[in-house]
C-alpha cells in the first residue's frame, strides 16, 4: 500500500493536514443527504454562529487501522454513528441518518488512505463534527448545520509509551449534571473540562476523576475515558446514568472481560472506597486504548492501586483489544469493518 513520506517512527497524538475532509450541509426541518469530499482546510464563519456563541455542536472520534491482514479496516464505526445520533438530537441538530455518517466517514478514509500509519506504526484518526452555522444574537437552534469530517494520523496517545497514570478525584469540580449533556459528545462538555485538567496537570497529576454530581460518593468519568475497577474476578464500572459518556472502548472491554476472558463485569454505582481499594484500575477510550492507573490522590492523600503497576488483567485486555482492532487474532464479535 503506497504511502506518504511521514515520519511514522515519530508521530505524535497531534493534528497532521491530510489531502481532503467530508463536508456536508443540512438545514433545520430537512435531512442529511448530501456531500462531497474538500480540500482540507479552514471552515468560514459568522462571528455570531451558533456553535461560536451557544456551543451548538458534536463530535466523534473513532480510528482506521492498517491491520495484520494488510487491509484498512475501522473498528465498530456502527457505534459512533449511533452516538452521534443521540448527542446530535440533545443538542437540536438534525439527526443524520447511520448510513449518511457512514458514508462521510468511509470516503473520507478511502481519500486519505496514504495517511494511514503503516501496520505497527500508529492509526489514522477520524474526527467527525457538525455544527449550527446560523449568525444569531439570541440563544436558539440554528437554522443550518455543516458536518465536516477530517483525519489526522496519530501516534500513541502517550509520548512516553502506557505507563500507570497517577489520577486526582476532583473534589473542586464536576463534569456533568443529571440531566445535563454528559451523555452526548457536546463541544461545551470538553470546555468545562479544560481548567479542572490543567489544574491537575499542573500539579503534576496526569488527569482528573470526576464524581456523581448528585452524590460524591461515586466516581463517575474522566475528561475523556472511562474507568474501571477490578476486584478479584469482578470487573467494575460506572452504570450509564445520563451523565457519562457511553464509550464504544467501554462496550468492547465490557464484552471481552465477561465473553473472553470470563470475568463478572457489574455495571453499577462505583464507590471512591471500592475504587481505592482496588487491585486494578484503568480507564477506556479510543485515545487512551486500556490504559492503568497507578495512583489516585483524594484531598491530599496519595493511593496506590495494587502494587501501582500496569496489571496482568489490563494488560491482557489491552493486548486484546488491539489484537482484535489490528487484526491479530480472530474478531469474535464481528466488530471489525473493512473499508
Ligand atoms: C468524556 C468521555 N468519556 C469516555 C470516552 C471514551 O469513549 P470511546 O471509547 O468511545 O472513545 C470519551 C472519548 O473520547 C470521552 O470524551
Amino acid at each position: 500500500m503506497k504511502k506518504q513520506k511521514l515520519d511514522w517512527e515519530n508521530l505524535e497524538f497531534k493534528v497532521y493536514p491530510t489531502r481532503s475532509m467530508w463536508k456536508g450541509e443540512c438545514e433545520i426541518g430537512k435531512t442529511w443527504s448530501k456531500g462531497e469530499l474538500i480540500t482540507y482546510g479552514t471552515v468560514e464563519m459568522s462571528p455570531a454562529s451558533s456553535v461560536l456563541n451557544y456551543g451548538q455542536g458534536v463530535f466523534e472520534g473513532m480510528k482506521a487501522y492498517h491491520s495484520a491482514k494488510d487491509r484498512i479496516v475501522l473498528f465498530r464505526p456502527d457505534r459512533n454513528a449511533n452516538r452521534m445520533v443521540q448527542s446530535t438530537q440533545r443538542l437540536c441538530i438534525p439527526a443524520m441518518k447511520e448510513g449518511y455518517f457512514l458514508k462521510a466517514v468511509t470516503e473520507t478514509v478511502k481519500d486519505n488512505m496514504d495517511y494511514i500509519p503503516p501496520y505497527g506504526k500508529g492509526s489514522m484518526y477520524i474526527r467527525p463534527i457538525t455544527f449550527g452555522m446560523t449568525p444569531s444574537i439570541s440563544v436558539g437552534p440554528a437554522l443550518d448545520y455543516i458536518l465536516i469530517v477530517f483525519c489526522s494520523p496519530v501516534g500513541s496517545y502517550f509520548k512516553s509509551g502506557v505507563k500507570p497514570l497517577h489520577l486526582l478525584i476532583s473534589s473542586k469540580f464536576h463534569r456533568a449534571a443529571p440531566k445535563g449533556i454528559g451523555n452526548a459528545k457536546a463541544i461545551g462538555n470538553y470546555s468545562a473540562s479544560l481548567l479542572p485538567g490543567s489544574e491537575a496537570k499542573s500539579q503534576g497529576y496526569n488527569e482528573v476523576i470526576y464524581l456523581k454530581a448528585s452524590n460524591e460518593d461515586y466516581v463517575e468519568e474522566m475528561g475523556a475515558a472511562n474507568l474501571f475497577a477490578l476486584s478479584g474476578k469482578t470487573l467494575k464500572t460506572p452504570r450509564l446514568g445520563g451523565s457519562i459518556l457511553p464509550g464504544v472502548t467501554r462496550d468492547s472491554v465490557i464484552r471481552i472481560a465477561s465473553e473472553m476472558l470470563g470475568l463478572q463485569v457489574e455495571e453499577g454505582d462505583l464507590h471512591v472506597d471500592e475504587l481505592l481499594s482496588a487491585d486494578e484500575v484503568f480507564c477506556t477510550g479510543t485515545a487512551v486504548v486500556v490504559t492503568p492507573i497507578g495512583k489516585v490522590t483524594k484531598d491530599g492523600k496519595e493511593h496506590s492501586i495494587g502494587n501501582g503497576g500496569f496489571g496482568a488483567v489490563t494488560k491482557t485486555l489491552r493486548k486484546t483489544l488491539l489484537s482484535i482492532q489490528y487484526e491479530e487474532i480472530d474478531d469474535p464479535f464481528n466488530w471489525i469493518f473493512p473499508i
